[in-house]
């Protein structure tokens, strides 16, 4: 149990750590490319914030928290997912009466205890974006142009954008009353979820993983055809803003998120062949959730991408990723009498600005050769007494096997040589 990892969770080893730390680069310049800025929300918030924001009846709150008391008997829970909490931050900023629309990304762990397979963890990582207080269909057009952008950016292959209208306040009753009629005929076939769904949210039924609802809800009424006149214009908008930027999509008029908190819009970024969790990204509209947890009426949108996901996807198609930095010198001990000069060779070369290491186990020289090859430097800097004398180091390129005498100030000089190239 000691050396055992909990079920469903990840170590991100030195590795992989690079991969990761490229892909959320990619991400924060994309977002601050689109004009969003950081915020971040506290990992756990009062259990009742994702009941009420994402919905009693999905499976997120009925089945996937981490909830639990502290010390002194609050409620809590380990957050699900991070549009819930952003609202909560924003309405208890001052973001709410700053300048409108508000854009904000965030980067961080999310859990849900969930059964784990490939790409499916109790704790995962997201990037997300979320924009408050404009119901504009361009504002839907640039989270998911953002969405798209982010994926083309990395270079995943066979990707699809997934795209429905769920309706709002008016035209979403008409959706829930045609497909509580025709669920209603075979409610006895129905998983026990899904029966109990029928009663609150019937929506969700399209959303069940069970193989047999899922062949049931193949004849289901879509919602597009229950949309009232201000959403479908709301939505062939959002159409042909994407038409505009050239960016395909494919309408799944069964798309309906499993997040009760969407309004119109919904998205899913899908890739085809990979394995079974194959959604990468999803998002959409949520007009109603900022008021429904206390604030004003406020029209949003957001999207989340699932890091693990993207970096499972990237492995799987080979996808390029650019060379990790490696150290750019280490100061290797010719010998014992050395040892004062390279400890302070190693911390005037990290001044300079260089990536620079040395041997802290007594190593012999050889051993030390070794040790910086390993450890994938670039340059070794050998420093004996006979160096010491005449004030130089011996500088070697591991890649061309070069070796040659410079002064300590010359390093920056030589070494920004082969950086540049
Ligand atoms: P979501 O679809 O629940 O949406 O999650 C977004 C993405 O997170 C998924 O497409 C998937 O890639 C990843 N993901 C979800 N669950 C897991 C898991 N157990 N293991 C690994 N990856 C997972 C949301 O969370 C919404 N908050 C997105 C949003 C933002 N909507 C509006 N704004």
């Amino acid at each position: 149990m000691l050396t055992t990892r909990p079920r469903g969770t990840n170590d991100v080893l030195p590795e992989e750590a690079f991969r990761w730390q490229y892909v959320e680069g990619v991400f924060r310049r994309l977002c601050q490319d689109y004009g969003f800025a950081e915020i971040r929300t506290p990992i756990f918030e009062h259990t009742e914030l994702f009941e009420r924001g994402v919905g009693e009846i999905t499976d997120i709150v009925a089945k996937e928290m981490y909830n639990f008391f502290d010390r002194s008997n609050r409620k809590l829970t380990l957050r699900p997912e991070g549009t819930a909490a952003v609202v909560r931050a924003y309405l208890e900023s001052g973001l709410k009466s700053g300048p409108h629309p508000v854009k904000l990304y965030y980067l961080g762990p999310m859990f849900r205890y969930d059964r784990p397979q490939a790409g499916r963890y109790r704790q995962f990582h997201q990037g997300g974006v979320e924009v408050f207080g404009t119901d504009d269909p361009e504002a839907d057009t640039e989270v998911i142009a953002l969405a798209v952008d982010f994926y083309r950016r990395l270079g995943l292959q066979n990707f699809e954008l997934h795209l429905n209208s769920i309706g709002c306040k008016v035209c979403r009753p008409v959706l829930k009353e045609n497909l509580s009629s025709f669920f209603k005929i075979r409610q006895k076939e129905l998983c026990p979820n899904c029966q109990e769904r029928l009663e609150y949210n019937p929506l969700r039924i399209l959303d069940c993983k069970e193989p047999k609802d899922q062949e049931i809800a193949k004849g289901a009424p879509d919602s597009l055809s229950c949309l009232c006149p201000s959403c479908i214009a709301h939505f062939e908008a959002v159409l042909g803003y994407l038409e505009v930027l050239k960016i395909p999509y494919l309408i799944d008029k069964q798309l309906v998120r499993g997040l009760d908190y969407y309004t119109r819009t919904t998205f899913e970024i899908m890739v085809a062949d990979t394995w079974a969790q194959s959604s990468v990204g999803g998002g959409g509209r949520y007009d109603d959730l900022v008021a429904a947890l206390g604030g004003p009426p406020t029209p949003s949108i957001g999207f989340a991408v699932g890091l693990e996901r993207v970096l499972l996807t990237m492995n799987k198609q080979n996808t390029p990723f650019p060379a990790p930095k490696n150290l750019d010198v280490f100061i290797v001990e010719a010998d014992k009498e050395a040892s004062r000069a390279a400890l302070e060779l190693l911390f005037f070369v990290r001044a300079q600005g260089l990536s620079a290491d040395k041997d802290f186990l007594g190593r012999s020289l050889k051993a030390q050769m070794k040790y910086a090859a390993k450890k994938k430097a670039r340059f070794v800097a050998i420093l004996g007494k006979e160096e010491i004398n005449r004030q130089v180091v011996s500088l070697k390129d591991l890649a061309s096997g070069e070796q040659k005498e410079i002064f300590p100030a010359e390093i920056k000089e030589e070494i920004g040589k082969y950086k540049k190239a």
